[in-house]
């Protein structure tokens, strides 16, 4: 038997004898679910993630309801995520399945492929595990088990590993007759089993065959190209407060919090204001921010913005870094 065999069949044994229960994992899965529950994971671990699915996943029951979602309401419930073109595009996805395809995601890889934010991994989880098709999954997980067992020394964000580890994974996948069964099974894998720090080979059933357990190799792969360093970025809020009210600021379309709320801006740190806590600091994937909030008045500040209550304000999208004073107001 080939070592993609023996390691597609050691997967499958490890995912029916330990995968978890999870909100969107159905005997017949329901294909919206799929995709939601996707897009959340993207960036985010399956125990943080879940709350924000099953918040999302009542307000918006189908393709249909989220296609009609106020964005301020989707991003309300997206806030602490990150990455809010995720939840953008997400929409844009279903308006898109509504006006092509029938209100229906479409069933196969390809066409999958067509709709806005499904890119080829979300592609291939949704038609492993909703349609059986035979295209390998690979996200993060993937790159740290797959390297890891067949020893794949090719930097995972390096164009040549990106193809290097979706043709093992489509290799793996190939001989199986269920690939929603092998494709969660390596994600599972790698989340619960070999994660990134101290994976767990005393116990493991693929340790034996394993390139890297053999070679004493664990800790140094994956491979991965370093990145620069995060710039570093200072932001300056002013929070004006008028009769239990406070002026908040819709973001305009460009830029990571585009269409968010948040305290306005001031270019720089103001001559007339309190500092109303030490600067927090909020790290991006490219950036760090260091975030100062002012207490101003309201000459101090421009553009448009509008006052909120705090119960208002909770119920619009924010940024976390915005949404955690917010919430810490009097
Ligand atoms: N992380 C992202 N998607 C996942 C899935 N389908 N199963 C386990 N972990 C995941």
């Amino acid at each position: 038997m080939d070592r993609f065999n023996t390691f597609r069949i050691s997967i499958e044994a490890y995912y029916l004898a330990n995968k978890r229960d999870l909100p969107w994992r159905k005997k017949v899965p329901i294909p919206y679910e799929v995709w939601l529950s996707e897009i959340i994971l993207q960036q985010t671990r399956v125990a943080q993630g879940t709350p924000y699915y099953n918040k999302i996943r009542a307000a918006f029951p189908t393709i249909e309801a989220l296609a009609h979602a106020e964005e301020d309401k989707l991003l309300a419930l997206w806030t602490g995520l990150g990455y809010y073109n995720r939840a953008r595009n997400l929409q844009k996805g279903a308006r898109q399945i509504l006006a092509d395809f029938n209100g229906k995601l479409p069933e196969n890889y390809s066409d999958l492929l067509k709709i806005t934010g499904i890119g080829p991994y979300t592609a291939a989880a949704i038609a492993s595990i909703c349609f059986k098709e035979k295209i390998g999954v690979v996200d993060g997980n993937v790159y740290r088990v797959l390297s890891r067992y067949f020893g794949i020394t090719t930097p995972t964000n390096s164009t040549a590993g990106q193809k290097e580890f979706q043709a093992v994974a489509n290799e793996c996948i190939q001989q199986t007759k269920e690939p929603d069964v092998y494709n969660q099974g390596i994600m599972e894998f790698g989340a619960l089993h070999c994660t990134p720090k101290k994976p767990n080979c005393m116990y493991c059933s693929l340790s034996t065959t394993c390139h890297a357990f053999n070679s004493g190799t664990v800790t140094e792969l994956p491979v991965k190209l370093k990145k620069g360093k995060r710039t570093k970025e200072t932001l300056h809020f002013g929070v004006v407060l008028s009769e239990q009210r406070v002026a908040l600021t819709k973001r305009g379309t460009e830029s990571i919090w585009a269409g968010l709320y948040e305290f306005p801006q001031l270019t720089e740190a103001p001559e007339h204001g309190q500092l109303l806590s030490e600067p927090k600091v909020h790290k991006l994937s490219h950036k760090e921010l260091h975030c100062s909030f002012w207490e101003v008045s309201e000459a101090e500040i421009s553009g448009d913005f509008n006052f909120y209550t705090k119960e208002e304000a909770l119920e619009l999208g924010m940024p976390i870094i915005i949404a955690d004073f917010v919430t810490n107001m009097p």
